[in-house]
């Protein structure tokens, strides 16, 4: 008779699920974050010296699985595999563990049973040569790449984000990139008056950046919350980071939201434009500066409804147009700037068109669906 070997798939199967990665986070998307999320990841940009390049592919590497793309899947592991080892500056560490994780769970996924098998014995292998510096705590490298993930997962999560990297620093207290991310989750945290964040934020980004003074994304910020608490003019400052983030590799990851974010409200509308200009015809191929470009005209055409202003009202719909194009999911924003641009030139047909179709989406979000109601209401009844 056959032997019985389903004690082993098993055992296999109790491993796997006493893993550390994201296939065992319990992160359970809808296809639509999945989407939304892919894209925003792709914008984060992979230049060198990134150093969440790593959990990137890892996270990206998670999301075509999801998707249904598994050999895209495992070619973003591999890549996650290889930016981890750059950027950590080893053949392997514990930052590994996550990773073979997760290539543990996609042979699994795809019948690669033996595969599988060789990847846990990997992470087997990893946590008994780079034991948990704290008995009753996980790696430091695993509470980061957690914390990191649950960041960009969603902005609900945030302050679990922040408690997350504030027990990675227990632990391990060189990591900079750690302490400067604790600081942005906890800051995005205590925008949600649902969350109790009893810190003085103010006083922790202006540490952080004490720490972390290259990072133009936590000094927008800073500046930004600055501005709100002692009201003082920020202009001069504002424009100077503005300066500094077009040296930057261009990246999502850079500053350039916040920044802008900051000429738009400290009365810079215009320079905004400028600014987001310039950074195009530094990099006219990027989606995401196109994207940040298409919000500086919607801010000033907001602002000044006046159909006078027809090379703002033409540059802005063509570069609406565009980014519509670029991106496949989260373009919900962008078609409803569209739809009031195309009003200003009393084009309320192209306007009544698009609202039609975003009606048609269906797993629209709450908050998704308040805009696209307030704005519809504003269109319908004029
Ligand atoms: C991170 O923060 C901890 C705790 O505040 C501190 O002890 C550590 O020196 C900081 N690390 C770096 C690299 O700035």
């Amino acid at each position: 008779p056959l032997k019985d070997f389903s004690f082993i798939s098993q055992t296999l199967e109790a491993k796997l699920e006493a893993l550390q990665c994201h296939f065992t986070w319990e992160l359970n998307p809808s296809e639509s974050k999945l989407l939304l999320l892919r894209e925003i990841l792709e914008d984060i940009g992979t230049e060198e010296g990134n150093s969440w390049l790593g959990h990137i592919y890892n996270l990206r590497g998670y999301i075509q699985y999801k998707l249904g793309f598994t050999e895209d899947s495992q070619s973003l592991f591999n890549q996650a595999t290889e930016a981890l080892r750059l950027t950590r500056g080893a053949e392997e560490g514990p930052w590994l563990v996550v990773n073979y994780g997760n290539l543990a769970w996609l042979h699994h996924h795809l019948g690669e049973q033996e595969e599988s098998q060789a990847y846990l014995s990997k992470v087997d292998a990893l946590m008994k040569k780079y034991p948990s510096p704290s008995q009753d705590e996980l790696h430091p490298e695993i509470l980061a790449e957690i914390a990191w993930t649950l960041m960009k997962f969603s902005a609900k999560q945030r302050l679990l984000a922040a408690v997350y990297f504030e027990r990675a620093i227990r632990t391990q207290t060189d990591m900079v990139e750690w302490n400067t991310s604790r600081v942005l989750a906890l800051e995005s945290a205590s925008k949600d008056p649902e969350n109790k964040v009893e810190v003085d934020i103010l006083k922790e980004m202006e540490d952080a950046k004490k720490r972390d003074p290259e990072n133009l994304y936590l000094a927008a910020l800073y500046l930004e919350a600055c501005a709100k608490k002692i009201r003082f003019d920020i202009k001069e400052e504002a424009r100077e980071l503005g300066r500094e983030v077009l040296k930057r590799p261009v990246s999502s990851y850079s500053g350039n939201t916040p920044i802008l974010r900051l000429y738009r409200k400290n009365g810079l509308k215009d320079e905004a434009i400028e600014l987001a200009e310039e950074a195009l015809r530094r990099h006219p191929g990027e989606r995401f500066l196109k994207w940040s470009a298409a919000n500086c005209y919607k801010w000033v055409l907001e602002d000044r409804k006046d159909p006078a202003l027809q090379k703002e009202i033409d540059r802005g719909i063509s570069l609406c147009k565009e980014v519509i194009s670029l991106y496949s999911h989260h373009s919900l924003k962008i078609k409803i700037a569209l739809a009031n641009m195309y009003l200003l030139l009393n084009n309320q047909d192209e306007a009544e068109k698009i609202f039609v179709e975003l009606h048609k989406i269906k797993d629209l979000e709450e908050a998704e669906l308040k805009l696209l109601n307030i704005n519809c209401r504003k269109i319908f009844q004029m």
